[in-house]
This record gives structure tokens, C-alpha cells and sequence, in this order.
């Protein structure tokens, strides 16, 4: 569907299908193929796609449901694996660079959803080659409901009311193959900038009614920050961070997203009158159109109280543990050393609590400094301060990704209950796959 300027309607990526009929199991398939899309009219693209030739469908579970998911690699030519960004699972389930997926065969792991709910992704983490892979399209969103999003009175009619957005920044060579080589800036910073897409479409629309939409928004670039907001500079509210619901509603005006960040917002369109345009934007460029048409079937107000988060007491922490992003390019690492298979830097007490304290040093001087998004896998965190100063409203709940800007000091806590091994990085993909990771094992 495309309207009058050519530009087409917001694709929705399909929910996946359960196979298991028992309510309290779930089963999916998912296949990593090659494929080509049509980006930019009348050339295609070579990219690769989960059950299909861009990005992948939503998988949707329950808190406490016993799932499996059937992850078959039928890529040519190339290990993948797929991780679960964000999931709290025991490292063999975890979908790190140990599970390697070689191509025609299978992975099956099988867990237990255990936390609350909200909208994670998954994406393949294969050794030096996780952040070609995601450009390629390797990316879906994973959504965990339980009792709080069921009683919430928050529009939940998926692909309606509710809407995802995934949203990523690419560069096309002149023949429409996606430009992955990377040149000295990419190095430094990471594949930044070019094309902006939303759910793989550059520049679509989405017609909605007067009413309220709420949209769970994952930064699925490789390296790119954003700093997101509407054309009209409308107000929204965030009410989820990446590791689900906030206790209360953030009334904001811009969002900054880094790598991998997600944030659930409401936004509230009824003040409009039918044709209304408005953008969403980051700085000068512009990601996507809401056209408002139509009147809601639905009333909603802003929630006064989302959920109740329990605050972990700093004082239950066993120890300080600390990780320091250095170096520049090809050189960036931390704590002085870029990954190894082979070597488990850090060891952490299973159900124990720690204080991980990330800092930036890297590139500092010389070129001002670079921005790293930190992420572990297996846990989420919540963010005890930035720099000795609370940390901002929307960064009150649960996080598996943060930001840590040149110079900063970020303190995060979490209680590790998931045993194996799992990595903690840059979620700068490029420089992740440069060794920007390193390995702690929980038992
Ligand atoms: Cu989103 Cu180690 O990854
Ligand atoms: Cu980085």
C-alpha cells in the first residue's frame, strides 16, 4: 500500500505462530535465511531475514510459560546463533558465540519465561560477524506479557493500538546491496547513518486514529544513537524500559535511544484533525509519518501507576565489580583486554547481587571521546546512579542496555540467578565483533 508522495504503509511484522496447544507451553520455529528486498525502487537488496527476507516475526510468551524455540540456520555458508536479548536464561539457552548454529542444521533451546513483562529482541551473536548479520536484517522483537500488561488499560490490539518500531540507519551502494565494508570512521564509531529505516521501510506511514497509540520503539541500529521526537515537538509518556514496565509514566518530548535500547511510549494523537501529519524524527532526519485519520474506538488515559519495581538495596551487594571501556578503532576493549573464547574474565556467585560499575575512558582526549551502550547478558539492571547523580526518570526501571558517555561512571546493580556462561560488551556492533567483550561465568 503506498500513499499519494509513493511512500508505503508501516510494515508490521507478523506475530509467530505457537505450535504447542498447552497454554502454559509454547513452541516456534525460526529460520535464518538469505533473500533480497526491495529498499529503493527498482533495485534489490541482498539481505537476510528470520522466516522471511527482512528482520523477523514477533514472538509473544507468557511469564512463566515453558517454551522452545527451533532455530534452524539455513544462511549459506555461515555459522549463526541467536540470542535473546534482554531474556533472564542460563547461558546454554542464551544464544551467545558459544552456539553456533552450522549452516542446514539446528538449535533448539528451551526455557522458562521468569521476569515481567516487556519487549526484548533477538539477534545472532556469531563470533566477529554479529554486527554484518544484524545490517543484513537479522533482528525480531520478543514480547513477554504477564497479569500487570493484562490489567493495564493500555492499548494492547497488537499491529492496531499497539504498534513496534524498530528502527535502523543504512547505507546502499549505488546497486542497492547494503555497503558493510567498513571504512576508518565505521571503525572508530561504528556503521553510522545513511538511509533511515522503520520495520525495513525508509520513510513509511502509519495511519492512526484520534486517539492513543502506544509504541515499543527498539534502536536496532548497529552503532547509532538517537535522539528521537515528534515534528510538532507533542509530548509522550515512556512507559517501559528494556526490561519492561516503569512504575509510573515519563512525560517527555525527546527519547534517546542507544544500540539495542528499547522504550515503550504512549502517545496521544486526539488532538488532531483528520489529515494531520507528524514525524518522527531524530535531529535533522526523519524516521517515519503518522497520519491521523479517523476517530478512536477507544478511550485511554495515562495510567497513574504502571507497576511497582522492588529496589535492590545497594547494601546487598557483595562486591563492586568494575568494567572500563578503553581504546579506539581496532584497539577498543575493556578492562585492557578484547574477547577470547577461550578466557572467562569475570566470575560471579549465582544468586548473588553486584554493583557493576562501567566507566568510559576510551578515546578520551584526543578525539572527545566515544559513546559505548553497555549490555551483559542473562540479567537486567536497574541503574543506581550516572556520575554519583541519579539517573533520569526513564531509566528508573529495568535495563539491560545503557548508555555510558565519554567520561562517565555508571553504577547498575542486578542479582545474577541464571548459571553459564554470557557476555558483557559494547553494543556498538562494530566494535563488539573488534573484541569490545569479554566473558563472566555465574555458578
Ligand atoms: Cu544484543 Cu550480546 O547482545
Ligand atoms: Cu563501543
Amino acid at each position: 500500500k503506498t500513499d499519494i508522495a509513493g511512500n508505503s504503509s508501516l510494515p508490521i511484522p507478523p506475530l509467530l505462530e505457537d505450535k504447542n496447544p498447552d497454554p502454559d507451553k509454547a513452541e516456534f520455529h525460526i529460520t535464518a535465511q538469505n533473500a533480497t528486498k526491495e529498499f529503493i525502487s527498482g533495485v534489490e537488496t541482498e539481505t537476510m531475514g528470520y522466516n522471511g527476507n527482512y528482520l523477523g516475526p514477533v514472538i509473544r510468551v507468557r511469564n512463566g510459560e515453558d517454551v522452545s524455540v527451533q532455530v534452524e540456520n539455513n544462511l549459506e555458508d555461515e555459522i549463526t546463533t541467536i540470542h535473546w536479548h534482554g531474556l533472564e536464561v542460563d547461558g546454554d539457552a542464551d544464544g551467545g558465540p558459544h552456539s553456533g548454529i552450522q549452516p542446514g542444521e539446528s538449535w533448539t533451546p528451551e526455557f522458562t519465561i521468569d521476569q515481567p513483562a516487556a519487549t526484548l529482541w533477538y539477534h545472532p551473536h556469531p563470533e566477529k560477524n554479529t554486527g554484518r548479520q544484524v545490517y543484513k536484517g537479522l533482528a525480531g522483537l520478543f514480547f513477554i506479557e504477564d497479569e500487570v500488561s493484562d490489567s493495564l488499560d493500555i492499548p494492547k490490539d497488537y499491529g492496531v493500538n499497539d504498534v513496534p518500531l524498530i528502527i535502523q540507519d543504512k547505507q546502499f551502494n549505488e546497486n542497492g546491496s547494503f555497503q558493510y565494508e567498513l571504512g576508518m570512521h565505521d571503525v572508530m564509531n561504528g556503521l553510522q547513518g545513511g538511509t533511515m529505516l522503520v520495520n525495513g521501510a525508509v520513510d513509511p506511514y502509519l495511519e492512526v486514529p484520534k486517539g492513543m497509540m502506544r509504541l515499543r520503539l527498539l534502536n536496532g541500529s548497529n552503532a547509532s544513537v538517537y535522539e528521537l521526537h515528534f515534528s510538532n515537538n507533542q509530548t509522550f509518556y515512556q512507559i517501559a524500559s528494556d526490561g519492561g514496565f516503569l512504575e509510573n509514566p515519563v512525560e517527555m518530548d525527546e527519547l534517546i535511544l542507544g544500540p539495542a535500547e528499547r522504550a515503550e511510549i504512549l502517545v496521544d494523537f486526539s488532538n488532531f484533525k483528520d489529515g494531520d501529519t507528524i514525524q518522527l524524527s531524530n535531529k535533522g532526519s526523519e524516521f517515519m509519518k503518522f497520519v491521523v485519520n479517523g476517530e478512536s474506538e477507544s478511550n485511554y488515559a495515562i495510567p497513574e501507576q504502571l507497576t511497582t519495581i522492588e529496589k535492590i538495596d545497594p547494601d546487598e551487594a557483595v562486591r563492586t565489580r568494575e568494567f572500563v571501556f578503553q581504546g579506539m578503532g581496532p584497539m577498543v576493549n575493556i578492562n585492557g583486554k578484547q574477547m577470547d573464547m577461550n578466557r572467562i574474565d569475570e566470575f560471579v556467585d549465582v544468586h548473588e547481587t553486584e554493583i557493576w560499575e562501567v566507566s568510559n575512558e576510551s578515546g578520551m582526549g584526543m578525539m572527545g571521546g566515544t559513546v559505548h551502550p553497555f549490555h551483559a547478558h542473562g540479567v537486567q539492571f536497574q541503574i543506581i546512579d550516572r556520575d554519583g547523580n541519579p539517573p533520569p526518570l526513564n531509566e528508573t526501571g529495568w535495563k539491560d542496555t545503557f548508555i555510558v558517555y565519554p567520561g562517565e561512571k555508571v553504577r547498575a546493580i542486578a542479582t545474577f540467578n541464571h548459571s553459564g556462561v554470557f557476555m558483557y560488551h559494547c553494543h556498538i556492533l562494530e566494535h563488539e565483533d573488534a573484541g569490545m567483550m569479554g566473558q563472566f561465568k555465574v555458578e
